[in-house]
């Protein structure tokens, strides 16, 4: 996959979170989100490549733009073909309400390299690069959290688990306090939450508990490419979504999606912040139509990984496309 393309890409989650800062706390999550799908979808139209949807906004039938499926890029003969996982704006309730953490997120991958995860949930664990290899969702949240601690050379009361808060998490919760670890719970944004677990001063050692499914397929390719570690199991809350998840190619329903099995190959993420963060700066506006955005590109043939910080001055860019 051409380099070339990462920042490519991040031109794309900046136009995108651009757009829904301007929503940010208005209280309205649907404009918010639609404000970053319609800047995503028309970056997308300056970028050479063959690319194809395979986690987006939804299906077909649910989604007009960037639906699963769908043909994005300024295609040639020569364009790469890729695959994109991506969410214009991960977590719309923290930017309609002005809170921390919301992003707009591209991964991609050669063709064929990401799960193609249905919209259900997903039982997700994951955890940064000296434990890479030693988590498992097959062993208790207590075990986990031994093995995590013992690897990262902390006592267990220094070791801190993410898990959203949800009444699903209650038994977690508690044997994760039991534990005696420390917990962060957060309303939203389980994709910042997972990359935070690799990034290197963030202070969070692991994420836990059940969230979206395609946010899981995401969240692993960025693991990919910052050496950490991540798994997934799909969690069905119907028969519709395990028939969905079947006709879209998953043959054992129960499996345990290890990091490569989710995303394989070469991949790449990026990321813009859209509120301030754990990770990236929210989009800052300023007088005289500029604005400044924080954005984070990595690659996982070379686990280079990127901050960039971009001053915009829209005044200049008028007329322009
Ligand atoms: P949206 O951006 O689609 O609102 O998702 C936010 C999010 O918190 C994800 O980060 C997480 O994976 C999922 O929702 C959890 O789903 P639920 O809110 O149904 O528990």
């Amino acid at each position: 996959m051409d380099r070339n393309l990462a920042l490519e890409f991040v031109r794309i989650t900046e136009a995108a979170a651009l757009s829904s800062a301007k929503w940010m706390g208005r209280g309205d999550e649907k404009a918010a989100d639609q404000a970053a799908v319609d800047a995503m979808r028309k970056a997308f139209d300056s970028v050479r490549i063959d690319g194809t949807v395979v986690i987006g906004e939804g299906e077909r039938d649910e989604a007009p733009m960037l639906f699963i499926g769908e043909k994005v890029g300024l295609k040639s003969n020569d364009s790469p073909a890729i695959d994109i996982a991506l969410d214009p704006l991960e977590g719309t309730t923290i930017c309609a309400t002005g809170g921390m953490g919301a992003i707009s997120v591209i991964a991609c991958a050669e063709h064929g390299g990401f799960l193609h995860a249905p919209d259900t949930y997903m039982e997700k664990i994951a955890t940064g690069p000296a434990a890479r290899g030693l988590i498992d969702l097959d062993l208790s949240a207590t075990e986990n959290i031994h093995r995590v601690a013992e690897a990262s050379r902390k006592p267990i009361g220094d070791v801190t688990v993410v898990i959203l808060e949800r009444e699903r998490h209650k038994d977690l919760i508690a044997e994760v306090r039991k534990t005696g670890a420390r917990i962060q719970l957060i309303g939203d944004g389980d994709v910042s939450a997972a990359v935070a677990t690799a990034w290197l001063d963030s202070g969070i050692d692991l994420l836990m508990g059940t969230g979206g499914a395609p946010e899981g397929v995401i969240s692993a390719a960025a693991m990919r490419c910052l050496g950490g570690d991540f798994q997934g199991r799909l969690k069905f809350r119907n028969q519709n979504e395990k028939d969905r998840a079947t006709k879209m190619g998953v043959k054992d329903l129960n499996q345990k999606f290890k990091m490569e099995d989710l995303a394989r190959g070469h991949v790449m993420f990026c990321a813009t912040g859209i509120t301030d963060g754990p990770l990236l700066k929210g989009v800052k506006l300023f007088t005289g139509g500029r604005a400044k955005t924080h954005s984070i590109v990595m690659r996982s043939q070379t686990g280079t990984i990127r901050n960039v910080e971009t001053h915009h001055n829209f005044s200049l860019k008028k007329g322009l496309s």
